[in-house]
């Protein structure tokens, strides 16, 4: 095989609980975590040495800083005995610092990717491992899903999938920092109270979401002040007959689940704010 395309796709938290801040300066977290249709699309080709990136966004870097490329450094220190190097090639299409998690998902694929280019078995766990060290979700983006993530968000425990769901995913054009909400959340705090296990259970036992439970984000306060475009998005979303809406991650993506396709399309299709990124998607399960 010379070159291989794949899938890397975005992820939106149903639920975000942050339970304190750990000594190693990150937060220990609860989260309930959900791939999308909404993907990049990689393509990667063997060559002779080295590793190059390259994108079909000018904003992102294509050296070291880019996940993409740590994973792929990771993967050939890892596989001593491959003399060979890899071009990657990222198609952006979903927006960056957004809480989308778009950075950990290409790095997932980019990971898994070479372990299927280059034809060498691999082991789940040790991939997680590995990615772990690249960033939080990471370990998660390897085969997404409906997931309960624990831990600084890499404890994974697989859920029942929640089904194909239609949702309108909009975010602004305004890059927020991770730290800086979590610094923010800190200081402010969010939700006092979090009932996580009603949550699971729910996922877990039942055919239907009841999303009067704990289906919330404790960023939402820290991010709304960073970001107070996250509020009018939301005030947007509340006329478009949505029967659930919410910040995803740190922002300042805001999602919206309908009943049908047709609602979030007309929702979407409707959306005001012109400078916005608005698309439909809909949840997938694990890949
Ligand atoms: O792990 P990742 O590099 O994605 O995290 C980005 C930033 O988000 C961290 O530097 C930290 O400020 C914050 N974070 C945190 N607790 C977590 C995950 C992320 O404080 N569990």
């Amino acid at each position: 095989m010379r070159e291989l395309y794949l899938k890397a796709p975005a992820k939106i938290n149903l639920a975000l609980h942050v339970k304190g801040l750990r000594e190693d300066g990150f937060h220990e977290l609860q989260m309930i975590m959900q791939s999308i249709s909404l993907a990049d699309r990689i393509k990667l080709k063997k060559k002779s040495g080295g590793i190059i990136v390259k994108n079909s966004h000018t904003e992102l870097p294509t050296g070291r800083e880019n996940l993409a490329y740590q994973a792929a450094e990771i993967f050939f220190k890892n596989n001593p005995e491959i003399n060979q190097g890899v071009e990657i090639y990222i198609e952006k299409n979903i927006p960056i610092a957004a809480g989308l998690a778009g950075g950990s998902t290409d790095a997932a694929a980019v990971m898994k990717g070479l372990y299927l280019l280059f034809e060498l078995e691999y082991d789940l766990k040790e991939l997680r491992s590995f990615l772990e060290n690249i960033g939080s979700d990471v370990p998660y983006c390897l085969e997404g899903g409906t997931v309960y993530a624990s831990g600084r968000g890499e404890i994974l425990e697989e859920l029942p999938f929640i089904g194909e769901k239609y949702l309108v995913v909009v975010t602004p054009a305004f890059k927020i920092s991770t730290p800086e909400v979590y610094k923010l959340y800190d200081q402010i705090k969010g939700y006092d109270k979090f009932d996580f296990d009603s949550v699971q259970n729910n996922l877990k036992n039942d055919q239907e979401i009841d999303w009067e439970l704990d289906y919330k984000n404790d960023l939402k306060k820290a991010a709304e002040k960073i970001c107070p475009e996250i509020k009018e998005i939301k005030d947007i979303f509340k006329n478009t007959k949505a029967e659930f809406t919410m910040l995803s991650g740190s922002g300042p993506t805001v999602f919206s689940i309908y009943s049908s396709r047709e609602l979030a399309e007309k929702a979407a299709a409707r959306w005001p704010r012109k400078n916005d990124f608005v698309t439909v998607a809909r949840t997938v399960p694990s890949y």
